[in-house]
């Protein structure tokens, strides 16, 4: 769990802005559900044979002696908000932003309280739905600079496909039980999709000499994915199919993805979604969405915008004060810059003129605005750029002109 601070914070706050713009283009609206809920929620719809609810979940008893966890994923949460809407959540485009906590080892770009930008699109399958999902994710990408990501698509069949696909990879797996990691061994009788997930090199040799899902499937999911391939080519958005994708958590059927980035080495998954079927209440809930992680996305960003990531900062004037009158006259302009909008900082415990450009130069000041007893004469201010050095005596209206323009 890391404090996030300056310089990064820069990066942050572009990414959260950016995604609220962007989000509202396709007609979503923001939901905040609570950190805490009740452990259920998750383990009902996640899936309680999936890793995060059965070894990375932060789950306890409140002092009510509730069962409650603190968030491993937004999706269960927006689920419940959605089926208390009623009809109104029938067709909802919702997203969230916020912190998710998971029990996992931690290594770079993998945290135990990380963040997630998400969304969900409620509705029945259909694959444009999808594919319009696909293209918020990558336009969102885009508008952050980033360009060297990778679309992964696959699915995982229609319901009614499941339990063909699963008797066909056992009959396939059984044989082979000696060859898998033990923990896989075991997975084979629990949840047999979760072995195709495995981080183990045993298992991922065996798993790579199996046929694609889609050979146990009806038509209708493999139609499925064409269609969504199809589409994602009419929009011009690079994907490739891969056939042993399958995301770590229960509630999706149909089209699944990852995106990937070469700036996260081993945690290379920048972001994953795909179409759900997930049962909150009395209601069945379909849709289909994502999360990105954040962190995640900061490390993509910084390696393809290098320095560029954070120059977003807005650059502040500092005021410079020669003398009592000068810093009397300065404390009240500098009140009355900012709230005109006008970000400034001054030294406030009378330092020598030297190290009051120091702290100028260090608050990464683009302009520093210079008053002494001459100026406060003739009512000017002298104005040095930073970058160039260069000075300007100024009366007011055209330090005000200047200020707001360098604010821009
Ligand atoms: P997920 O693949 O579990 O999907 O997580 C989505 C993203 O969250 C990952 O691709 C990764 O970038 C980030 N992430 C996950 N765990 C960590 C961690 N420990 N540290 C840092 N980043 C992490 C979901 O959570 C689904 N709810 C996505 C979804 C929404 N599917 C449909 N709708």
């Amino acid at each position: 769990m890391s404090d996030i601070a300056a310089p990064e914070i820069a990066i942050w706050q572009r990414i959260e802005s950016t995604a609220r713009r962007v989000f509202s283009l396709y007609g979503y609206t923001e939901v905040r559900t609570p950190v805490l809920e009740k452990q259920s929620v998750f383990e009902r719809s996640l899936g309680d044979t999936t890793e995060v609810v059965q070894k990375e979940m932060y789950a306890f008893e409140d002092r009510g002696g509730r069962r409650v966890a603190l968030r491993p994923e937004g999706t269960a949460g927006v689920m419940r908000h959605v089926a208390s809407l009623g009809q109104e959540g029938e067709e909802a485009r919702l997203f969230y932003l916020g912190p998710m906590f998971r029990g996992e080892r931690p290594a770079a770009g993998r945290k135990r309280q990380f963040h997630q930008i998400g969304a969900e699109f409620i509705g029945a399958p259909n694959a444009a739905m999808d594919v319009e999902t696909i293209a918020l994710q990558a336009h969102l990408l885009r508008e952050w600079g980033l360009k060297n990501f990778k679309l992964h698509v696959n699915t995982r069949g229609l319901p009614e496909d499941r339990k063909k696909v699963h008797e066909s990879l056992r009959a396939l797996l059984d044989p082979r039980r000696g060859e898998l990691g033990e923990e896989d061994q075991r997975r084979i009788d629990v949840n047999i999709l979760r072995v195709l997930d495995s981080k183990d090199e045993k298992t991922r040799a065996v798993v790579a000499t199996l046929p694609p899902l889609t050979e146990f499937m009806g038509e209708g999911s493999r139609s499925y994915l064409r269609d969504v391939m199809a589409m994602l080519e009419r929009l011009e958005l690079d994907a490739q199919v891969n056939p042993t994708l399958i995301r770590g958590l229960d509630y999706y059927v149909h089209t699944v993805w990852e995106i990937t980035h070469p700036a996260l080495g081993a945690q290379d998954a920048l972001a994953g979604g795909g179409r759900y079927r997930i049962a909150m209440g009395s209601r069945e809930i379909e849709g289909v969405g994502f999360a990105m992680g954040v962190e995640r996305l900061v490390m993509a960003v910084q390696q393809e915008l290098g320095a560029e990531a954070v120059k977003a900062a807005r650059a502040p004037a500092w005021l410079v004060a020669l003398g009592e009158a000068a810093f009397a006259e300065n404390f009240k302009l500098a009140q009355a810059l900012r709230m005109r909008g006008i970000g400034c900082g001054l030294d406030l415990t009378g330092r020598s003129m030297k190290a009051q450009m120091r702290a100028a130069s260090r608050a990464g000041a683009a302009v520093v605005v210079i008053r002494g007893e001459s100026e406060m004469q003739k009512g000017t201010f002298v104005v040095k750029d930073m970058a160039t050095g260069s000075q300007v005596e100024v009366e007011l209206p055209e330090l005000l002109e200047r200020l707001s323009v360098s604010r821009a």
